[in-house]
């Protein structure tokens, strides 16, 4: 096991009525805010409500931005530092999914910086301070609920890049299981993948002796398997809800990614197909995983049984280690394709001939990724491997 060092100062409000909570909780930091959300969804379930009862309970001045969208627009962003600079805002209250919990995150370390703010994400510009934020999740997926990460696409240019800093991680997150209810069963689908792939990424490396990150991959991986085939069914199961709220936050919240060496490359490449097709991020990592898996797996066949024996239940007599590694990969992509997602990148209209352009974007930076190290010339035929004939 690698040498680390763990903290997460995330406040967590886990359960029905948290809400409740809301104002208290803010005070602590501000009395004026800048209220950010999405499109339609918080006004239809009736959070913007419950919200706008608790601000106004606790006299909290707050001005809104809403509009956030899938794979989140710096152009927005802008006009948040707008709101804040002008308005003397003290606290950002995020209301929404990874969205708009990234994009408050943003404009909270933008707001300090004097410059563009495209350039935190491209010329790398340390993070040293930044608003305090909070969060209200409504969907489960993507950890940034208690996380120090936020990723922003930059439309014009096709870019979507990451900023990560000790200063982005919220003060506070609510999660109620019940605010998300209303997920429709495709965006379940798309944060459970996200979550999956999140436990996936950090769980093949080559640390050896590694069995408390392990076994709580291997239980995050079964859990958010029971429980979106159950969510799918009935979307308004408590239970099913509250086990994939808290495997969101788990999965990506620092915790399972201590002490081994992670492989982003699935996420990389995914990132690098939704800066020029726009689609949803859990869709695109639904169908590179498995062909980075088969692409990658010779690198070290004991884990990939050791997945597919703990997670899928796979029966190892008789079969050799390649074999077995086969049959968890393969366990994966039918499970996917079971709910509705990972087919090939030609159902969602992307076409092969900006195969090139997306692998040279992924490679960029240098090679990618850790469990094997992965060039231009690789992700290209992973790539390839996405589209059918
Ligand atoms: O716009 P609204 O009305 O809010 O609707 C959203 C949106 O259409 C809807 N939704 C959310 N909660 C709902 C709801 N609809 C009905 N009822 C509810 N309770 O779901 C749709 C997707 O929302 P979004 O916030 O985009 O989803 P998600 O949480 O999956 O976030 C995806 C974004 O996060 C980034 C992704 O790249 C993508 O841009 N990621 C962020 C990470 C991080 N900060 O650590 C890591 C991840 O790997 C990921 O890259
Ligand atoms: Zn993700």
């Amino acid at each position: 096991m690698e040498n680390f060092i763990y903290c997460n100062p995330t406040k967590i409000l886990f359960g029905k009525g948290q809400i409740f909570n809301l104002g208290s909780e803010i005070k602590n930091y501000s009395n004026k805010i800048l209220f950010v959300y999405g499109g339609e969804s918080i006004r239809k379930n009736g959070v913007y409500n419950e919200v706008l009862k608790q601000l106004n309970r606790y006299n909290i001045i707050f001005f809104e931005l809403s509009g956030v969208v899938p794979n989140p627009r710096i152009s927005l962003i802008k006009k948040g530092i707008e709101i804040c600079r002008e308005k003397g805002i003290g606290f950002i209250l995020a209301v929404g999914g990874g969205s708009t919990i990234d994009t408050a995150k943003t404009i909270a370390a933008a707001v300090k910086y004097d410059g563009d703010p495209w350039d935190l994400f491209v010329k790398r510009i340390p993070i040293k301070e930044a608003l305090p934020i909070g969060t209200v999740l409504t969907i489960a997926a993507t950890g940034s609920e208690m996380n120090d990460t936020a990723v922003i696409t930059n439309w014009e240019k096709h870019e979507k890049r990451m900023i990560s800093a000790e200063a982005l991680y919220p003060k506070f997150s609510i999660l109620d299981p019940e605010c998300t209810y209303t997920v429709p069963n495709n965006q379940t689908v798309f944060g459970s993948i996200d979550i999956m792939i999140h436990l996936l990424e950090q769980y093949f490396h080559h640390d050896q002796e590694t069995m408390v990150q392990d076994v709580l991959c291997e239980g995050l991986l079964k859990t958010v398997i029971k429980y979106l085939t159950m969510a799918l069914k009935d979307p308004e199961d408590y239970n099913a809800r509250a086990n994939l709220m808290w495997a969101s936050s788990l999965a990506l919240n620092g915790l399972i990614g201590s002490g081994v060496i992670s492989d982003w490359t699935t996420h990389r490449i995914g990132q690098e197909i939704s800066a020029i097709y726009d689609i949803p991020h859990g869709e695109s990592l639904a169908i590179v995983w498995p062909h980075w898996a088969k692409y990658v797996m010779e690198e070290g066949y004991g884990k990939f049984k050791q997945y597919a024996t703990n997670v899928w239940g796979a029966n190892d007599e008789h079969k050799t280690d390649k074999e077995i590694a086969i049959e968890g990969i393969d366990m994966t992509e039918k499970f996917f394709s079971k709910m509705g997602v990972g087919y090939r990148l030609n159902y969602l209209k992307i076409y092969e001939k900006d195969i090139e352009i997306i692998a040279g974007k992924v490679v960029e930076p240098g090679p990618v990724g850790n469990f094997k190290k992965l060039y231009k010339e690789d992700v290209i035929q992973i790539l390839k491997k996405c589209f059918y004939k």
